[in-house]
């Protein structure tokens, strides 16, 4: 049979069957920081964020992008997309702390929550970020804390779109947003209420490498916020349509054609603008788009058990990177140092967690792996560490980055010291059984 070859990034190199990135063997890294581990390449996110920016800004002058943190909440990862330009786009006032730490100006934040807390509303007004709500009467609840200058209210399109279930954010099932009925009543009061100044947001899906989606769900939000626009004598900041833009993770996906998307989706957009909705600033709000492809992670082979079938054992299971357990999703596992084998192998690619879902690659082609062989799953730079536990008690990884030419350690592995500090057991119950 043959094989497909590897699905490297065209940035990475395969040096005598080795995995060369930015022009450092990964094993380096390996060896100096222990897997598991996440590593980035600043040259990967510097070129993602660039080419998505000059795709929409070669098009209209008034657009801003604004990285969604949940994706890598790396602060060298925030650091580095801050000074290429981007804004930052947070879910929860954690996200909001960050974004500051990394030095992200209070107007360049959007806090994009759901089902806030009071705590939450507050703390979101009191951040100066613009805060997006996901339903109407949140904003009656923020109003006890005084009232913001600027409100955003995220909208529900009526469809969305994503690569697995679970990444579908729009549609009659979806939690997030509201449908226009509602968000006309939320506009209503949020300017009867002596706000002035409005965005309008939607988030449909995520992983969407369709580019005829983009115009077309555009096309929708514009219509939606048109009809508001003219029905409540109301204009608009900014329109915020959200990020989605997807990356191929299989070998048999396209990448998306960015250009393309940015060329429609800015013809649907400006359809719309002029007239009663102003010349809001569209915004868009990519997160796996931007650090998917700049990030593997590193992991050693720990067991190979040769049963009814092979699985290959290795020291990232689903508390490292969740997303196979979650949605079944492929990431490409390569060996790092024989690349150039013969892949006589086929297995089952497990880590060390006790669920049997704790798979991670299916039906895989390597070669023969040993014990200590090094494995690089490929595109997990975004939904990566962020989603990363402690389950099964296992500590959370380290991160590094090739960044200036240099391997950085970036977030130092936990330790168990680390995860013991917030432990507190009541004394009586430290007594021997009697
Ligand atoms: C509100 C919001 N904005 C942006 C994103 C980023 O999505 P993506 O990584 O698909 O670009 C998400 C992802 O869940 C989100 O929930």
């Amino acid at each position: 049979m043959v094989l497909p070859m590897y699905m490297l990034h065209d940035y990475m190199e395969d040096r005598d069957g080795e995995l060369f990135i930015d022009g450092m063997a990964v094993a380096e890294a390996a060896e100096r920081f222990g897997t598991p581990l996440y590593l980035y390449s600043e040259k990967r996110m510097r070129e993602n964020y660039r080419r998505i920016h000059r795709a929409f800004s070669s098009r209209r002058r008034n657009f801003k992008v604004n990285f969604a943190v949940k994706a890598n909440n790396n602060l060298t990862t925030l650091n580095i997309l801050r000074s290429e330009g981007s804004g930052a786009d947070c879910s929860c006032p954690a996200e909001i702390m960050l974004a500051k730490m990394a030095g992200f100006r209070d107007d360049r934040l959007l806090y994009s929550g759901n089902y806030n807390s009071d705590a939450e509303l507050r703390y979101g007004l009191e951040s100066g970020a613009i805060v997006n709500l996901d339903d109407g009467p949140l904003l009656a609840r923020m109003l006890k804390f005084g009232r913001p200058e600027v409100i955003s209210f995220r909208i529900n399109p009526g469809r969305g779109q994503g690569k697995y279930e679970g990444l579908v954010f729009a549609g009659p099932d979806a939690k997030f947003g509201m449908m226009e009925e509602e968000a006309l009543k939320a506009y209503r009061f949020a300017r009867d209420s002596g706000i002035g100044r409005f965005g309008l947001h939607m988030m449909s899906g995520s992983n969407v490498l369709d580019p005829e989606y983009f115009p077309a769900i555009t096309e929708r939000l514009m219509e939606i916020a048109s009809n508001i626009a003219s029905e409540l004598k109301i204009s608009f900041d900014f329109i915020d349509i959200g990020g989605g833009f997807g990356v191929p993770y299989q070998p048999e996906e396209r990448e998306l054609p960015i250009e393309e998307v940015a060329s429609a989706v800015v013809d649907s957009y400006e359809e719309k603008t002029g007239g009663a909705l102003g010349d809001p600033t569209l915004f868009i709000e990519p997160g796996r788009y931007l650090v998917c492809d700049a990030g593997i992670l590193l992991a050693r082979v720990t067991h190979v058990k040769r049963a009814q079938k092979t699985f290959v054992g290795c020291d990232a299971g689903m508390n490292t990177l969740l997303r196979p357990a979650l949605y079944g999703a492929y990431h490409e596992i390569v060996p790092a140092q024989r690349l150039g084998d013969d892949r006589t192998l086929g297995a089952n690619v497990t880590g060390q967690i006790c669920e049997n879902s704790d798979i991670m690659g299916r039906d895989r082609h390597l070669p023969d792996l040993d014990e200590g062989d090094l494995l690089a799953f490929m595109n997990c730079g975004a939904y990566g560490y962020s989603m990363a536990s402690n389950y099964n008690t296992r500590v959370m990884p380290a991160e590094a980055f090739i960044a200036g030419g240099r391997l950085q350690l970036t977030r130092e592995r936990e330790t168990m010291t680390d995860f013991l500090r917030r432990q507190i057991v009541p004394p009586e119950l430290m007594r021997d059984a009697q």
